[in-house]
């Protein structure tokens, strides 16, 4: 596409990429994603901020050939898929230079081997002039780097946020109309990406009151005419108790945790307890990690392989320490052939997050109706820990 304005001296530049279907080779992206680079034209300089995935780099190169000169390249963070054109840019342009934090710096040079004479570090707070725009940097390390940078025009009150408030949802439309599809490809986006860091997000938003916000312009997706629409959500995804719903992960073999998890949802759900259980097998893990957003408590169903958990259920279980949800009380039930250590190796996968352990249900072969009773009694306990959370 061309670009287009949002404002008379602001561009919207980048690319659409419909068909990519995973980020990171980690990420699922059902829908694709986008990244997203401004033009903002100065009446004495021209400043573009951010670029895009090095996949994608011929058509910025393309949209960047009607524009002009380029004085600065802002670079808000130094992941690839916003710093991996700037090499062509500043071929393009050998008088330009690349505007970013002081941490930013050596990560260019590294990953990028731009020439270190050609990046000019930028403290927090400062207002750099480009004639009657003004880019007022702000230090906002771990959205979703350290090094990252937000951008404030204050003369037209676009913020641009590069990862933070992003979604990975490549369109042709330049604002976020759709609010139900908006608002589920940004919570994903920010479960995989943004909510390990959700202590430190809480306080990038305090900050964010001080400023007057028209139009949040992120790097991914599109962007926000009516901002209060992703603050609102990003407020309510790090601040708010968790709610009365457990995460379910599993994978049963022969049938036997298959037939606990079904007992224990049904229970669950007696009780007035929400579930969004996921069988490893067939699952998106972006819709686990979207689940983790609210959930209260975690109850992982393994089977054991050998002697420990199913590989399936040790790769939820680093992922769901990994992503650090405001979970408060985990559980495990399962099934073992003769013996096994499940339990052990769940529990040290997932430390870091410092739950507080039910009483697993770990079953011998087949379940029986003590079984049964004791998943009820699993059941009763998260209900009256719910009670205490949500
Ligand atoms: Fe969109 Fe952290 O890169």
């Amino acid at each position: 596409m061309k670009p287009r304005k949002i404002s008379e001296k602001v561009s919207f530049l980048g690319a659409q990429d419909f068909d990519r279907r995973l980020f990171d080779e980690l990420l699922p992206l059902p829908n694709g994603t986008s990244y997203n680079a401004y033009l903002v034209e100065g009446s004495e300089k021209t400043a573009l901020i951010d670029t895009v995935d090095p996949k994608k780099s011929e058509i910025l190169l393309d949209q960047l050939a009607g524009a002009g000169r380029i004085d600065y390249v802002v670079s808000q963070h130094t992941e690839q898929d916003h710093s991996g054109t700037i090499p062509q840019v500043l071929e393009l342009y050998p008088d330009a230079k690349v505007l970013a934090s002081p941490k930013a710096r050596s990560m260019l040079v590294d990953h990028l081997h731009i020439d270190p004479e050609r990046i000019r570090e930028v403290e927090d707070g400062e207002a750099f002039s480009l004639g009657d725009r003004t880019l007022e940097f702000i230090h906002a390390p771990w959205v979703h780097w350290p090094e990252t940078i937000l951008t404030y025009l204050p003369e037209e009150r676009i913020l641009f946020t590069c990862d933070l408030f992003g979604s990975h949802l490549a369109t042709t439309e330049i604002y976020a109309h759709d609010p139900v599809c908006v608002h589920d490809a940004a919570k994903r986006y920010y479960a995989e990406i943004m909510m390990p860091f959700r202590k430190i997000i809480e306080k990038h938003l305090k900050r964010l009151e001080g400023y007057e916000i028209e139009t949040i312009c992120p790097s991914h997706g599109p962007l926000y005419d009516e901002p209060g629409f992703i603050l609102d959500a990003y407020r309510s995804w790090v601040l708010d108790p968790p709610a009365n719903l457990v995460v379910l992960p599993y994978a049963s073999m022969h049938g036997s945790t298959e037939l606990m998890v079904k007992h224990l949802i049904s229970a669950l759900v007696e009780r007035g307890v929400e579930v969004s259980p996921f069988n490893l097998t067939v699952t998106d893990l972006g819709r686990l990690a979207e689940a983790l957003v609210e959930a209260g408590v975690v109850v992982f169903g393994t089977p054991t392989v050998l002697t420990g958990p199913h590989p399936s259920v040790v790769s939820a279980a680093y992922l769901v320490a990994a992503l650090r949800p405001k979970l408060k009380y985990g559980a495990i039930i399962g099934s073992y052939g003769w013996a096994g250590k499940a339990l052990d190796a769940v529990k040290s996968l997932t430390a870091p997050l410092k739950l507080k352990w039910l009483e697993p249900v770990m079953v011998k072969g087949l379940p029986r109706d003590e079984d049964y009773a004791s998943l009820d009694r699993l059941a009763d306990g998260i209900a009256a820990r719910n009670k205490g959370i949500g």
